[in-house]
C-alpha cells in the first residue's frame, strides 16, 4: 500500500483507488455486484454515509464526475464538499501533502481529479483517509467501473466479450485495458501510430488477462479492431490539457472515428460507448452516438451507482 510512505498521518491499512489495478478481479466483481444491488434498491443504503463527509477536489473541469459524486454522497446520507483547486490554498502553492493532511482531519475520503498520476500518489501517501482518482492524465478508473457495469447489464457477464476502443491511447484507454483484462474480456485498442497506450499498462493488462482468460491487442487498423466486436468505445482525440495539440491530432485521427461503417463490421448487438464529453463529427458520428446501439446514457447513469459502491467498499461500509 502507498499509505505511510510520505506522510505522518497515513494509515498503511487504508485502501485507495488510484488505478483499476488497485482492485483484484474478485474485488471488482464484488464492487459491481454491490453497485447492482444499490441501483436496484437505493433507499436501502440511504443512511450508509450518515455523519461522514467526502471532499471532491477538481483541478480540471467536470460535469458527470462532479455531479455523480456529489449526488451519490448525498443519496447515502453523507456530506459532499466540492472544492475547485483555484479556490483552495492549493491553487496558491500549498502542497498536495499538506492539503491531504488537512482534509483528512475533516473528511472521510478524498476524491481528486488532476493532471499527473504522481499527485494522486503523493496525496494518498499523506492522507489518512481513502483517496480516489476521479481522472488523471494516466487513468480514469471510475469511468471504467461504470463501463464494465454497463457491459454486464447488457450481456450478463463481460467474460469472453470483445471490447474495442478506437482513438487515443489515453487515460480512458488505460483504465479500460485494465478493467477489461480484470473481467476476462478481449481488449483491442486501435490508435494512430504514436498514440498507443503506454507499454507498461499494455504489459500489465496482458499479465492480468493471462490469469483471467482475457487478452489484449494493440493495433493501428480500426477495421480489423472493429470486426466482430461486442463493444465499440471511443473518447476525445485531445484530452484536457492537450488543447494546443487538437489541430495536429485532428489530422491523424479521422480514420479512427466511430462511424456506422465500423458499427456494421462489429457484432449485430454491439454496444456503442463513449465516456463523454463527446464531439459529434470528430471521434464519433452523430448517427452512431444517437443511434440504436448506443448505451452512452446508461454509462452516464452508472457512474452514480458504481461510485456509491466504491465509496462504501473503500470505507469498509459495504
Ligand atoms: N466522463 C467524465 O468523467 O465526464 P466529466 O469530465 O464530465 O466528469
Ligand atoms: N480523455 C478525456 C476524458 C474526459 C472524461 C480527458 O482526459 O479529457
Amino acid at each position: 500500500m502507498r499509505g505511510g510512505r510520505l506522510g505522518i498521518d497515513s494509515d498503511p491499512m487504508k485502501r485507495d483507488y488510484l488505478s483499476v489495478d488497485d482492485l483484484s478481479p474478485e474485488d471488482l466483481t464484488g464492487l459491481l455486484d454491490l453497485a447492482d444491488a444499490m441501483k436496484a434498491d437505493p433507499t436501502a443504503y440511504r443512511d450508509r454515509l450518515a455523519g461522514r463527509a467526502v471532499a471532491l477536489v477538481f483541478e480540471k473541469p467536470s460535469t458527470r464526475t462532479r455531479v455523480s459524486f456529489e449526488v451519490g454522497v448525498a443519496q447515502l446520507g453523507g456530506h459532499p464538499v466540492v472544492l475547485n483547486s483555484s479556490e483552495l490554498q492549493l491553487g496558491r502553492g500549498e502542497t498536495i501533502e499538506d492539503t491531504g493532511r488537512t482534509l483528512s482531519r475533516y473528511v472521510d475520503a478524498i476524491v481528486l481529479r488532476t493532471f499527473e498520476q504522481e499527485r494522486l500518489e503523493v496525496l494518498a501517501g499523506a492522507a489518512s483517509v481513502p483517496v480516489v482518482n476521479s481522472l488523471s492524465d494516466f487513468e480514469h478508473p471510475c469511468q471504467a467501473l461504470a463501463d464494465v457495469l454497463t457491459i454486464r447489464e447488457r450481456f450478463g457477464g463481460p467474460g469472453g466479450k470483445i471490447l474495442t476502443y478506437l482513438g487515443d491511447g489515453n487515460n480512458v484507454a488505460h483504465s479500460l485495458l485494465l478493467a477489461g483484462a480484470k473481467t476476462g474480456m478481449t481488449v483491442r485498442i486501435a490508435t494512430p501510430p504514436g498514440f498507443e497506450p503506454i507499454p507498461q499498462v499494455v504489459h500489465r493488462a496482458a499479465e492480468i488477462a493471462a490469469e483471467t482468460g482475457g487478452s489484449v491487442e494493440v493495433t493501428h487498423d480500426p477495421e480489423q479492431a472493429a470486426k466482430g466486436a461486442d463493444v465499440l468505445s471511443t473518447d476525445v482525440w485531445a484530452s484536457m490539457g492537450q488543447e494546443a495539440e487538437a489541430d495536429e491530432r485532428a489530422l491523424v485521427f479521422p480514420i479512427f472515428q466511430l462511424s456506422q461503417q465500423l458499427v456494421e463490421l462489429a457484432a449485430p448487438d454491439v454496444l456503442v460507448m463513449h465516456c463523454l464529453p463527446a464531439h459529434r463529427g470528430q471521434e464519433i458520428t452523430a448517427e452512431v452516438m444517437d443511434g440504436p446501439r448506443s448505451v452512452i446514457w446508461d454509462q452516464v447513469e452508472n457512474r452514480l451507482h458504481t461510485q456509491k459502491a466504491l465509496l462504501l467498499f473503500l470505507l469498509g461500509l459495504a
